[in-house]
């Protein structure tokens, strides 16, 4: 049945009406913010290039996780800038460690309404910035694959809800997943960053998180940006070898494989909206070139009808804002 009888307007004619067609739905429970946390006490940084985000110190970094709780936030990802980095990134492992810390004091303070996700990486505590230990001048994997162990057990020890790998290595997964169930952690989750890509996208982060690399870059294990094939087998091994939740990363570039990955896979799926994709809408919008908060919600939207199950990004709290305006 063709026009004049089908209008498609029809359901577009009110506010009640679009709102009962609607086919994707936001939902406060579905975010993750990405938080940063460094040493001292009252320390609370900009971010240059990510505008409303902080270096914060524990402090201050369990001030902000009550305010996201008060929005309805319930899931927040830590990454860490240690007081000091060494050639193997093992700083990260210590039971004092920075985001050991923050991570006892949030569950002293919110117990378990707060899910605290732990990123595992070594490229924020490494001399070099790379994201494991380097032998003849690239990133070895297997050797990579014990600090990663360590680095997860010591999380999840310190009381972290969700392991979060994100250094690309082969068989990570399976060393970690071992690791965590040898130690009775059989009840923590992987959530993995299955088909990361080497990205521009993350120029930002990497000011925030002080994780640049000194030398070449991360060509050698995040997936070339021209692929979509290898993704699907990335996340088909990371399943294979224990993964409970997979992630695409960058998002926005990347809706097909977002897409291919819900239509191949039947586990959540995660996006991670990175630092470059939420600083070009922050730039844009202090140009007064785009309405902020139309295009921040219009991204979240498409990224969960790609087929996201969960999106962490760092519009959360202000996504959160919106949602509880309605
Ligand atoms: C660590 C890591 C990175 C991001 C998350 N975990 C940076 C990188 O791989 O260089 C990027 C996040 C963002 O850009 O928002 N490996």
């Amino acid at each position: 049945m063709a026009f004049p009888q089908t209008r498609l307007r029809r359901l577009r004619t009110n506010p009640l009406i679009r709102d009962m067609v609607t086919e994707t739905i936001l939902s406060v429970n579905d975010l993750i913010m990405p938080l940063f946390v460094c040493p001292g006490e009252k320390v609370k940084n900009p971010i240059n290039s990510m505008p409303g985000n902080y270096q914060m110190s524990v402090d201050f970094l369990v001030e902000e996780c009550g305010n996201l709780l008060e929005n309805g936030i319930r899931a927040v990802l830590l990454f860490g800038i240690p007081e000091h980095k060494d050639e193997h990134g093992l700083v990260a492992c210590e039971h004092n460690g920075i985001v050991q810390k923050a991570i006892r004091a949030i569950r002293q303070k919110y117990q378990n309404r707060l899910l605290v996700v732990a990123d595992v990486c070594n490229c924020e505590y490494t001399t070099h910035g790379h994201c494991g230990t380097i032998v003849d001048g690239d990133v070895h994997n297997d050797l990579t694959l014990e600090t990663l162990a360590k680095q997860s057990l010591s999380l999840a020890q310190a009381g972290a809800d969700i392991i979060a790998p994100s250094d690309m290595m082969d068989g990570r997964v399976q060393k970690i997943r071992k690791t965590l169930d040898d130690n009775g952690f059989y009840n923590i989750p992987i959530m993995s960053y299955a088909a990361k890509y080497a990205s521009g996208f993350y120029g930002p982060f990497r000011e925030a998180a002080e994780s640049a690399p000194k030398f070449g870059d991360r060509r050698s294990y995040q997936m070339n940006p021209a692929n979509s094939d290898e993704a699907m087998r990335e996340i088909e091994l990371d399943i294979e070898e224990g993964a409970d939740m997979v992630m695409v990363k960058p998002a926005l570039s990347y809706l097909d494989v977002i897409y291919r990955a819900k239509t191949t896979f039947n586990i959540p799926i995660v996006a991670y909206n990175v630092s470059g994709e939420f600083s070009m809408v922050k730039a844009a919008a202090a140009n007064g070139w785009i309405d902020e908060e139309r295009i921040m919600m219009e991204i979240a939207t498409s990224i969960k009808r790609a087929g996201a199950d969960i999106i962490i990004t760092y519009y959360a709290k202000d996504i959160a804002k919106v949602l509880n305006r309605k």
